[in-house]
């Protein structure tokens, strides 16, 4: 049976129906639901009581794939797992969810690098929905094609597989620049592609902005205030980064790659965005990256011991990837060119956000019906090296330039990205 739907409220105590906004003659608003349909839903059903697929009937498949969705449910891949081979058949999505039909002086043919990640494909979900023109450029090395395959063969959209090292030629209005790997372990892996990704992959995508003239938008991180001597960290912040350390080839990398956004503007008149994000969670995480709230939950749900490194005192902040997307496209479509920090300045320590994981994933638990065998305890590890002591945006200029603030609670964020987890490790693919 469908669970009820879910509630979301924000900081205000007001209900979130909508994500996005309309503001500087620019209407981005967009369903809460049908951006949920697309990933708050099982990629496949498993039946339950089944032997075989063929078993199970229409109506449960229906109900199944209805989970979180408010009506969405056409929209939902069938695709089912059949236990006795251990295979799948995949269909594709029934149907493409709606998308709005813009006049073609309001339509944007816009590339997002690194579109198949964590934030790129919330992002694209968005510019899809909006009626955009949509072409995704990503080599699939942290990202996965799974995270944007319901787009897959809809007119607006193209999936590029494509390392931004090398140049890459393309018309296009707008280029949000995200490909980089953005969790410790993944830029560690190969510190020099890393760099070079971070330099040559934004050099590449500067020149394209320069000859196409489009604007141009990075990522950046807050990473490039490094461990700060200065608390919150505003834009003025030049940062406290260590140049030879195992975090530098992206904090550097970061930081070099602002350097070339600015020099584009400085010497070629490229009109730039950048954006100091700040750390985000949300569906669509890597379960297994090492950052922290994906960690956190993943032990939890599975009932094993959360980890803390260090003695838990450690600050950090979290916000919610809707949030984030918000600021992204305040930030290109509004007319600021200095950098802008976007993040959520509600500040935990490690130890007090340990234990709000802890309480979430037993409130679901709860509702849901499922008794643990035993609490989960938090233990300590020693600290890895680098590892900044705090981190807290000063998102003044957000507001001042893009009227942009954080609305949804990390409480509330939270419970959407257990619920994804617990759908994902109910289907076998955690
Ligand atoms: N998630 C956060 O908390 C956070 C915080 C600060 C900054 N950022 C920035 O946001 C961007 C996206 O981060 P994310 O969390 O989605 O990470 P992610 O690892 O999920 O996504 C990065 C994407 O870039 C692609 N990519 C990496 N190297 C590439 C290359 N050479 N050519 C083409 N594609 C390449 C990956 O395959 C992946 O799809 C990054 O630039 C990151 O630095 C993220």
């Amino acid at each position: 049976m469908a669970p009820s739907p879910l509630k979301t409220l924000d900081k205000d105590g007001s209900e979130i129906t909508t994500v996005g906004f309309n503001r500087f003659g620019f209407d981005c608003e967009v369903p809460l639901n049908t951006l949920r349909s697309l990933y708050l839903r099982s990629h496949y059903v498993v039946p339950t009581d089944a032997a075989n697929a063929q078993d199970l009937d229409e109506e449960a498949l229906e109900s199944e794939h209805a989970r979180f969705t408010g009506g969405n449910e056409l929209y939902q891949s069938k695709s089912i797992y059949h236990p006795e081979t251990h295979s799948i058949s995949y269909t594709t999505l029934s149907r493409f969810p709606p998308v709005k039909l813009l006049p073609p002086t309001q339509r944007k043919r816009i590339l997002v690098t690194g579109g198949a990640g964590f934030v790129g494909s919330h992002l694209v979900d968005r510019l899809m929905l909006l009626g955009h023109d949509v072409t995704v450029l990503d080599n699939f090395f942290t990202g996965s094609k799974t995270t944007v395959n319901h787009w897959v063969g809809h007119p607006n959209f193209e999936l590029v597989r494509h390392d931004i090292v090398q140049p890459f030629m393309i018309e296009c209005d707008q280029i949000y620049h995200l490909a980089c790997p953005a969790s410790p372990p993944h830029y560690q892996f190969n510190a020099v592609k890393t760099i070079k990704t971070s330099f040559m992959g934004t050099l590449n995508m500067l020149g394209l902005a320069k000859r196409t003239k489009a604007r141009f938008l990075i990522s950046s991180t807050s990473e490039v205030y490094g461990d700060p001597e200065v608390h919150p960290q505003s834009e003025e912040y030049w940062g406290h980064v260590n140049p030879i350390g195992p975090r530098a080839c992206y904090d550097e990398g970061k930081r070099v790659a602002e350097t070339l956004t600015y020099g584009f503007q400085r010497q070629d008149g490229v009109d730039v965005r950048v954006a100091r994000i700040f750390n985000t969670y949300g569906p669509r995480m890597n379960p297994y990256d090492g950052r922290v709230v994906s960690n956190f939950i993943v032990q939890a749900l599975k009932g094993e011991d959360m980890t803390v490194y260090g003695d838990g005192n450690q600050t950090r902040s979290f916000q919610y990837i809707h949030d984030l997307i918000d600021g992204l496209i305040a930030l290109m479509n509004a007319n600021e060119s200095r950098p802008v920090n976007i993040g959520n300045g509600e500040e935990f320590t490690i130890g007090e956000f340990a234990e709000l994981v802890r309480d979430i994933v037993e409130k679901v638990q709860e509702e849901d019906g499922v008794k643990p065998a035993r609490r989960v305890q938090i233990v300590h590890k020693p600290i890895p090296t680098d590892d900044p002591q705090k981190r807290r945006p000063d998102t003044t200029r957000a507001w001042e330039s893009l009227q942009w603030k954080p609305r949804w609670t990390v409480r509330m964020g939270l419970e959407e990205m257990v619920r994804y987890y617990k759908a994902r490790m109910a289907e076998g693919s955690i």
